[in-house]
């Protein structure tokens, strides 16, 4: 496996790939690496000939009160596994290659972004559609892989990318939990072990409404998540288009976020 920081080093060694034939697949990560990405890669190797994983912690979707300074970061770590799965090349992108006038939000994400996240996080999805558009550009993919945990930022992503015609194929791939349901998520390392057992509780309350998503069930949801220790709910919605409920709620001050499909 190649690391590489410098983008025209990238994009020549995948300009040589591409003009072999071969496919280019994407994963684009914020590191602190765990099952769920590992599983993406996968998809993308499946997919793919050729793999790049970036490892990049992308300041602008922090608010500044967020924990940009405290997220976790182990490259190292991130790099030893990656190359386990037969990535080809793993990118650490320089901040002079991503933001070259500095952090500024560029790319305004669509309606996708619209409510849910949005409504606690509004800065969120304009800076991942500023990341994502720029690291498109830098690593051109044929195609890219994004787990369904964010739900509505794999939407906004689709949209970023049919709306610029970018022709790269867009991959969900499905949540990875732990054993007893909770979604993998690099945040959960803030997690004490009694919080973890209050974490996991939001995974089976969404799935249980997911029978039946009317308004009083999903009220009833967020009420039966306080009651389980989450000390904020910030939501529990159905969004029909997407035939999924979305959730996001506060354990201490870890923000966890899941969703499942709607059995119709
Ligand atoms: O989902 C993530 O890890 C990030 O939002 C992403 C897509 C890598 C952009 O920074």
């Amino acid at each position: 496996m190649i690391t590489i920081k410098d983008a025209d080093e990238l994009q020549a060694l995948v300009t040589g790939w591409k003009d072999d034939g071969l496919k280019v697949g994407f994963v684009p990560t914020m590191g602190a690496l765990h099952d769920g990405h590992l599983s993406l890669m996968r998809m993308a190797k499946d997919k793919a000939d050729k793999v790049v994983v970036s490892v990049y912690v992308n300041p602008t979707q922090f608010a500044p009160h967020e924990d940009f300074d405290a997220y976790p970061r182990d490259v190292e770590g991130d790099a030893k596994l990656i190359e386990t799965l037969g990535v080809d090349a793993l990118y650490l992108p320089l901040e002079s290659d991503i933001y070259p006038d500095g952090p500024s939000v560029t790319v305004q994400a669509g309606k996708a972004a619209e409510g849910l996240e949005t409504e606690f996080r509004p800065h969120f999805f304009h800076g991942v559609a500023t990341v994502v558009n720029r690291l498109f550009e830098v690593v051109q993919p044929d195609l890219a892989v994004f787990g369904e945990k964010d739900f509505q930022q794999l939407q906004v992503i689709k949209e970023m990318v049919a709306d610029k015609d970018m022709g790269i194929e867009i991959i969900g791939g499905p949540i990875a939990r732990d054993e007893h349901g909770l979604a993998l998520s690099s945040r959960n390392a803030y997690l004490s072990e009694a919080q973890l057992g209050i974490a996991r509780m939001l995974n089976q309350i969404i799935h249980n409404v997911a029978q039946d998503p009317s308004d009083d069930k999903l009220q009833e949801a967020e009420e039966m998540l306080k009651t389980a220790g989450f000390d904020k709910v910030d939501y529990v919605r159905y969004k029909p288009e997407w035939n999924r409920i979305l959730a996001a709620g506060w354990v201490g001050k870890t923000r966890l976020i899941d969703n499942c499909a709607v059995q119709t």
